[in-house]
């Protein structure tokens, strides 16, 4: 046998049990017994049974190479089935054995197999303001032992559900945020072993969430934004080994009543009163005979679909460090910044409290910083009710924060923080002998931890932690190659999508919510998440299903866009996020950037429309392949024509006019040229926001000006990416100078842009903002040198290209595809380059060689051309006298006459 199938999967992450109405895409990756072997045909067959007796389909036996998102035979799932796939492959010498079984099951999929009610407290003070946690419960009897249990469960609000004491599972505030108003999403959790035959019982405590807890800044306003009423819709389903069948819904059978949990909300924090916890509540013998009964809210079971996104989980624990502060009061450390909370083991008295506040950073004069929260309070608190250890975490909340008080008259023993996560699969490393490049990395890899809580934000600390599109469209590609985090972007352009106007555009933050006013749809940037979102993913993952999904959106918006040109063919000029945050802007207006916002504006309509085409493409639609690609460049030629003087002026305004495809192939080499001669200018200074930064280093690399490249990301000084590294940051901050030079915090002083809800007192101040992190991805594309080649994505045809620049000895990184592991290794001894390249099977390689005239290069010990193609497998290259960039040859020069850096 020569190869071997391994790991065969769906597209549904790790430790998501049930499929929703989507047909089931399998993925495998092979082992072969030596190089040079390639797939040449495969076959999956699909059974009821593990025996794979009788068939209930197949693909037959199928030409080709396809190893990634290949449909599985028998189509979609219905409700409750099961399934099992295998899957053999064949190469010259013939069929390989059938690979391990892949087992998936489906949910309930249509809104007539849910019968549970949705159920709630009766009087739930919660519409009014924060109020104690509704708290469910049921008990009921199983006649005989259990074959297989299934709880299909979602709410109005946040849960947490347990069987007889036991929590059915480790997501955190499920079901997750989606489009509420269009989609709640549902899980379905294998409880066979959480029950016995005999008495058992289900309880459930209910949070505000997104649903009704604060969201946004407007204090006055801020609550119950999707319903006033909180609710469970559970539905436990078991199976008995006799055959009897038992389904418990919640229903107005149930009980009702409240804890210890007091209060609970995603900015203010939650509070405990352990004094009035009610010990065993979800026991089957507690009685409940002081509770009433649970009522009905009116609820849709049209509006339930399955989960596909990974849940919120805890990642990590972090150990703290613990110094005293004053009297009762306890300073905690954890030596990053994360989205979480503290865990504490303390021992006090009856009726002790423990307050915990939580911040980012530490005040020059040694207060935590909470003015960067506005209004959000983070803080947690607990009462205690006996003289015994007890371990503490708060309910339905969450924190960003690297510091934390602790005031209390209780004894500490034990401090962690929690950190907490969508639960993507990490994909990605990168390291290098700059230390504070590779810091920078971790730093970028933390604050996509730390946002993507559910839904992708712009930050998890203050009274917003919204799903700003702009910031999400920026660092797709990235966050794409950091984390396993397909089904996560997924699942939010479905949202996207379902919060889309088709007259006004996709809106600003999505899930829609807070924002009213021109800001609210169709920003220049922002609403493009549309088609760059679908793209980045499609490229780096490699699977068209995206591009199926988000057709409709993509094409949808660009005709939203259409239909907002003047006569003169351009966009009808409107209010702009524009080039957001450009550190040449009035510290109090981040959307006066130097780039012309409607320059912007129309430059990203090209770009839209283009992506637009390409997805068109590749689903083979060849009519709007045309028609959009004819209107991209309709776009970027008019757009050239009314903004070439201005284009050029600007480091975004260059940087557009290349990565956006709006400078004509005539004019590009120009405009690179330009946007080098204002790097140097600028000495490496960032001078872009949010739009214009994820280009400048593509823009600049493309045409060879590395030099400046490596000058802009090696720099230390603000505004730069090294500085926030340098002033001991662990995530990315939104702002280049959050921690000023002389240590003092900016005052984040900020005038709210007209149509925005006022927030009284305007600040934006966030040490956790992923944007700026976008350039992650040209790191790993040109530092490292390994990249998806757009033309046959998901890394099936590998790009490795690595740019050596002076003050870097090495650079390794590592994605793990879905074919496996590729890595790429290289360290510069002189001008002697050695590279090390490692390819899954079922990809190639192209490597391109940083030559100069001199070099002469080989590959495994053979003379090769600068450009060589490499098959799965180790390579190991190696370049004399390689082309090796340096920042010092790029020392600032005279400024261009009329620039703005
Ligand atoms: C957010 C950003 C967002 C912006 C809109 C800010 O408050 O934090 O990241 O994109 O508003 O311009």
């Amino acid at each position: 046998m020569t190869l071997v199938v391994q790991r065969l999967r769906s597209q549904l992450p790790d430790g998501v049990l049930a499929f929703g109405a989507e047909q089931p895409r399998l993925s495998w990756q092979v082992s072969a017994s030596h190089p040079g072997l390639v797939q040449l045909g495969y076959e999956i067959e699909a059974s009821e049974t593990l025996g794979f007796g009788p068939l209930l389909a197949t693909t037959g036996e199928r030409d080709g190479d396809a190893q990634v998102a290949v449909p599985a035979p028998g189509g979609r799932l219905r409700s409750r089935e099961v399934r099992h796939y295998r899957v053999r492959v064949r190469d010259v010498s013939g069929w390989s054995g059938w690979s391990d079984p892949l087992r998936v099951e489906a949910g309930l999929l249509e809104a007539g197999a849910w019968s549970a009610r949705a159920i709630t407290l009766p009087d739930d003070q919660g519409s009014r303001g924060q109020a104690p946690s509704p708290v469910l419960r049921r008990a009921f009897d199983v006649p005989a032992p259990i074959a297989s249990a299934r709880l299909h469960v979602t709410a109005l609000g946040v849960h947490r559900v347990s069987l007889n004491g036991r929590l059915v599972s480790d997501d955190l505030l499920a079901p997750g945020w989606t489009s509420y108003r269009h989609r709640i999403t549902t899980d379905t959790y294998d409880v066979t072993r959480l029950l016995t035959p005999g008495r058992n019982a289900i309880g459930a405590m209910l949070g505000d969430g997104w649903y009704r807890g604060r969201l946004g800044w407007d204090a006055a306003d801020d609550r119950c934004r999707y319903g006033r009423e909180l609710g469970l819709v559970a539905q436990l389903e078991i199976d008995c080994v006799d055959g009897t069948r038992l389904i418990v819904e919640s229903d107005r059978s149930w009980r009702a009543s409240t804890a210890e949990i007091r209060a609970a909300d995603l900015y203010d924090g939650s509070t405990i009163d352990l004094r009035v916890a009610q010990p065993g509540w979800d026991a089957p013998g507690f009685d409940d005979s002081g509770w009433i009964a649970a009522t009905s809210v009116p609820f849709d079971p049209g509006l339930i679909e399955q989960r596909f996104a990974p849940p919120v989980r805890r990642i990590a624990v972090l150990p703290v460090g613990l110094t005293p502060a004053g009297e009762g009061c306890w300073r905690l450390d954890g030596g990053q910044n994360i989205s979480g909370w503290v865990r504490l083991t303390v021992r006090g008295v009856r009726d002790d409290r423990v307050v915990v506040r939580h911040a980012e950073v530490i005040e020059p004069d040694g207060g935590l910083h909470t003015k960067a929260l506005r209004s959000a309070k983070a803080t947690d608190e607990y009462i205690l009710t006996a003289d015994a250890p007890v371990v503490l975490e708060p309910a339905f909340t969450f924190h960003g924060f690297r510091y934390a008080e602790v005031e209390t008259t209780a004894e500490i023993l034990d401090a962690q923080f929690v950190a907490i996560s969508s639960d993507t699969a990490p994909r990605a490393s990168f390291e290098c002998s700059d230390a504070d490049l590779t810091r920078f990395h971790e730093n970028v890899v933390w604050s996509q931890r730390d946002n993507f809580v559910s839904i992708p934000t712009d930050c998890p600390q203050r009274d917003e932690r919204l799903g700003w599109t702009g910031d999400a469209q920026a660092f797709a590609a990235t966050g794409s190659t950091l984390f396993d985090s397909a089904a996560f972007w997924t699942s939010w352009l479905r949202d996207l999508e379902l919060d889309q106007d088709s007259a006004l555009g996709v809106p600003s933050v999505v899930p829609d919510v807070v924002l009213s006013g021109e800001l609210r749809f169709g920003r220049a940037g922002w609403a493009d998440a549309a088609t760059i979102v679908p793209w980045a993913v499609y490229e780096s993952y490699g699977d068209r299903a995206v591009l199926e999904q988000q057709f409709a959106s993509m094409r949808a918006w660009v005709d939203s866009l259409s239909r907002r040109r003047g006569a003169d063919g351009l966009l009808v000029p409107g209010t702009q996020f524009g080039d957001w945050l450009d550190p040449d802007a009035p510290v109090a207006r981040p959307w006066e950037a130097k780039a012309d916002s409607d320059y912007l504006a129309n430059a990203f309509f090209a770009h839209s429309a283009r992506l637009v085409a390409d997805a068109a493409a590749v689903l083979g639609d060849r009519s709007a392949a045309e028609t959009y690609g004819s209107l991209g460049r309709e776009m970027a030629a008019a757009t050239w024509g009314r903004w070439t003087d201005h284009a050029l002026e600007t480091p975004t305004g260059c940087a557009v006019a290349l990565q956006l495809g709006v400078a004509p192939d005539g004019e590009r080499a120009r405009a690179a040229g330009a946007l080098a001669e204002l790097v140097r200018a600028a000495d490496g200074r960032v001078a872009t926001g949010f739009l214009g930064t994820p280009l400048v280093l593509p823009a600049l690399s493309e045409f060879g000006y590395l030099d400046e490249c490596y000058l802009m990301l090696l720099r230390r000084e603000s505004p730069s990416w090294l500085y926030q590294v340098r002033q001991g940051g662990t995530t990315v901050w939104e702002r280049w100078d959050a921690i000023r030079p002389d240590g003092s915090i900016h005052p984040g002083t900020m005038t709210t842009p007209q149509d925005l809800p006022d927030s009284g007192e305007a600040h934006m101040l966030s040490f956790n903002h992923y944007a700026y992190g976008a350039v992650v991805d040209w790191v790993y594309r040109h530092v490292a040198g390994i990249a998806p080649d757009r033309a046959r994505p998901g890394y099936r045809h590998v790009l490795l290209a690595p740019k050596p620049a002076r003050g870097i000895d090495w650079a390794n990184a590592a994605i793990e595809t879905s074919y496996g592991h590729a890595a790429i290794g290289w360290r510069l001894d002189g001008d002697a380059l050695t590279v090390d390249v490692e390819l899954p099977f079922g990809t190639s390689g192209e490597f391109t060689a940083p030559v100069t005239a001199a070099s002469v290069v080989s590959v495994d010990g053979q003379r090769a051309n600068p450009v060589a193609r490499l098959e799965p497998g180790h390579h190991t290259v190696v370049v004399t006298a390689a082309a090796v960039a340096d920042p010092a040859r790029s020392a600032p020069r005279q400024r261009p006459a009329g620039a703005r850096v």
